[in-house]
């Protein structure tokens, strides 16, 4: 897509467009090149996953090009990086006709059934050999586009083949899908190409742990989160779930008068042209064989590797590489000749539900999981799987005795996909949710709000004891290892750790005498606790297992502070102009440090000596200035406004782009004006002279 002197280029072009937003912004003359330069940097990362800016410097030059088109709202074009965002909600989504039917593929599942289908193809096509192209068969929601005069004016569904749902403002939000493309280029007026919409494995996880710390729902696998996604009626919160886009076919083709593709003559090569004009078609993954020997090979090989893949593959797709040949060799009503699908190894499995445990976790949530006769799935033994919530089951309507079928995707945790009720004797019996907590006894409560029941005896309830326990010691928090879940509950069991400071005066004497210690495993436990002691201060916040705080808010709220009883001042409103910390959260955090039993926690944490104090060289891991945002206001003394920025950056500092809750510092100058006033009513902006800034620049003050 980009060679490497038009990539140099735009790198070039972006330095001195960052530079020039620093000093005061960008002119409307380069509004065209700065579009070229944002889409540059979009292809480098959602399609080549290769960045060459930061975050936050993408950002700081998305928003010049947003306020340049505000400024010229007629120069604003619908391929605009800025135009992805649509406002308002869809009403519903017309259908729309594809051009050519979406058919679906034949499948074969090994070595025969692919040289049957080779047989067929050399039979039909009349030819000795047939050349192949081998690609990954993508798991996911199946989509068109199309492209009118380089511009992406619709997207669909796959529907029922031949109509689908027209869901362009939801294509537009995936940001490896161009929103116009120099298909002219190769002669093309109007093309129609196919692909797979999918949400890759870090991103899945990502977005269920965000929404369990939101005390919302998970989502059961990435193929159903971006099929689920494609047909919100919020198109940004489709662009929430980060979804991506794999295109791998083209369906028909207009060309331009007198125009020749050559492009065309062969499917590896259309996949060729796609990832020229900036699509993410599998173009390293694909390979083309003569003959079908070399097509069984990678096949069986890619299976193999298909754990390591970021997304999901269910299988491989072989498809005849000449189109002509293709065309010989033609389709039958359901599916074409001239491809089939390679499946992989199911890894589904069908068992029977014996019976439901109910699990109580560290906030009291209540959760059923469901045991089943042990069965292998894709290699890996399952015997229990979550079942989630009561509406979980009740929506899959399970019941004990059932046979069910059990999914596993990828390194995602097993799900039941369904239950069989045909399959039912009659001995079957409903899963009855507890109205008690099955460790403590203590009544079950369900906000009108949440999916979860769950027992409020927090302070009493051994379960939620331990598991408080075992989510401080675990790798993300204090990282004490040696002291996992098993050694928790036993120790807990013997009387010999019965709450969290319990773990800093454990009775290592009588603990060397149990079965499984040795003098070894004791030191090594004794320093792990130690160690624990000059753990970062947001570690220590994520280990107290506030609810809804979960790594990254720990670590927004560390930065702000220099203590951890600043905390305790913090209101809900000065939490909620933190960065991603919605009123749900402030009010958690708010809540935990009014609730005595946490104050006193606080207090003998801190008598035994854990991080409370922000140490400097956390804020400050490269530099005095590490992920700090400063601006600068009015007119400096003793520097020039480019040398103290350079001071700023030199010290690993970031210069921001305006005033905003993520602003750590402002530098005041004389005659500073309208930012200062924005700064000061935001409240949580730090507003220095330029000598305090020099001060701390010499790392001078402690209290950055
Ligand atoms: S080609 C006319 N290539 O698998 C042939 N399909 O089971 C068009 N799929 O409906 C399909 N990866 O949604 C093709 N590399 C790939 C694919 C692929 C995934 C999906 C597609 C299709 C289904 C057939």
């Amino acid at each position: 897509m980009y060679n490497n002197e038009q990539t140099q280029e735009l790198q070039a072009t972006t330095t001195v467009f960052l530079q020039q937003v620093r000093q005061g912004g960008l002119s409307v003359e380069v509004l065209e090149l700065l579009r070229d330069v944002l889409r540059f940097h979009e292809y480098r990362y959602y399609v080549l996953n290769h960045p060459l800016i930061a975050d936050g410097e993408y950002d700081v030059l998305y928003k010049a090009l947003e306020k340049l088109e505000e400024n010229f709202p007629d120069l604003t074009t619908p391929d605009s990086p800025t135009q992805r965002v649509a406002s308002g909600l869809t009403k519903d989504f017309p259908k729309v006709q594809h051009m050519v039917p979406m058919l679906s593929l034949d499948n074969s599942y090994n070595a025969a059934d692919l040289l049957d289908f080779d047989r067929k193809a050399r039979e039909l096509s009349e030819l000795p050999e047939v050349a192949y192209c081998v690609e990954p068969k993508f798991d996911g929601a199946s989509i068109s586009l199309i492209y009118d005069n380089d511009m992406l004016v619709r997207g669909a569904t796959r529907g029922d083949g031949v109509t689908g749902d027209d869901i362009t403002a939801n294509i537009r939000q995936i940001r490896s899908v161009p929103l116009s493309a120099k298909f002219s280029q190769f002669g093309i007026q109007q093309i129609e190409i196919r692909g797979e919409v999918l949400m890759n494995k870090y991103n899945f996880k990502a977005y269920n742990d965000a929404q369990e710390a939101l005390g919302l729902e998970r989502l059961a696998n990435p193929r159903n989160a971006a099929a689920g996604a494609l047909r919100m009626k919020d198109p940004r919160e489709v662009g929430r779930r980060n979804l991506e886009a794999f295109l791998y076919h083209v369906s028909e083709v207009t060309l331009l008068p007198g125009a020749q593709s050559e492009s065309l003559l062969t499917h590896s090569g259309t996949l060729e042209m796609l990832w020229r004009l900036g699509f993410r078609s599998p173009k390293q993954e694909k390979r083309v064989f003569r003959g079908i020997q070399g097509v069984i090979a990678y096949c069986e090989a890619f299976e193999q590797q298909r754990d390591e893949l970021a997304y999901e593959i269910d299988g491989m797709v072989v498809k005849a590489d000449e189109l002509e040949v293709q065309e010989k060799l033609g389709m039958t009503s359901h599916h074409p000749r001239w491809a089939i699908a390679f499946k992989f190894k199911a890894r589904q499995a069908t068992s029977r539900l014996i019976g439901v445990e109910f699990q109580v976790g560290r906030t009291g949530a209540v959760t059923p999981v469901a045991k089943i006769d042990p069965v292998s799935v894709g290699g890996v033994t399952v015997g229990s799987i979550s079942v989630h919530n009561e509406e979980y089951i009740r929506e899959k309507d399970l019941q004990v005795g059932d046979t069910v079928l059990i999914e596993r995707s990828g390194d995602v945790i097993p799900q039941v996909v369904k239950a069989f009720p045909e399959l039912r004797k009659g001995t079957e019996h409903p899963i009855i949710f507890p109205t008690h907590c099955p460790v403590c006894g203590h009544p079950l409560a369900k906000p009108d709000d949440e999916a979860v029941w769950r027992c409020n005896n927090s302070n009493a309830c051994e379960a939620q004891i331990v598991e408080r326990i075992v989510h401080f010691n675990s790798k993300d928090a204090m990282d004490i290892r040696g002291l996992g879940e098993a050694i928790v509950k036993k120790l807990y069991a013997l009387n010999l750790l019965k709450d969290i400071p319990g773990i800093y005066t454990l009775p290592f004497e009588d603990i060397q005498k149990l079965e499984g210690f040795g003098a070894r495993s004791v030191a090594n436990l004794k320093a792990a606790i130690e160690a624990s002691k000059k753990q970062p201060l947001y570690r220590l916040i994520y280990a107290l297992g506030i609810r809804f705080v979960g790594e990254n808010t720990s670590k927004v709220l560390a930065h702000h502070i220099t203590h951890l009883y600043e905390l305790k001042d913090f209101t809900v409103e000065r939490l909620q102009e933190l960065e991603d910390i919605g009123p749900k959260v402030a009010n958690s955090i708010y809540q935990f440090f009014r609730a005595d039993e946490n104050l006193s926690l606080l207090k003998r944490l801190e008598e035994l000596g854990l991080p409370f104090h922000n140490t400097k060289k956390e804020l400050a891991s490269a530099g005095n200035f590490s992920g700090l945002n400063f601006l600068f206001t009015g007119t400096l003394n003793k520097l020039k406004r480019s040398e103290a920025e350079a001071l700023v950056e030199q010290n690993g500092g970031k210069i921001a782009a305006s005033v905003s809750s993520r602003l750590d510092y402002l530098v005041a100058g004389e005659k500073a004006g309208s930012k200062l006033e924005k700064a000061k009513k935001i409240g949580t902006v730090k507003i220095i002279t330029e000598d305090e800034l020099l001060q701390m620049a010499a790392g001078e003050t402690g209290q950055l």
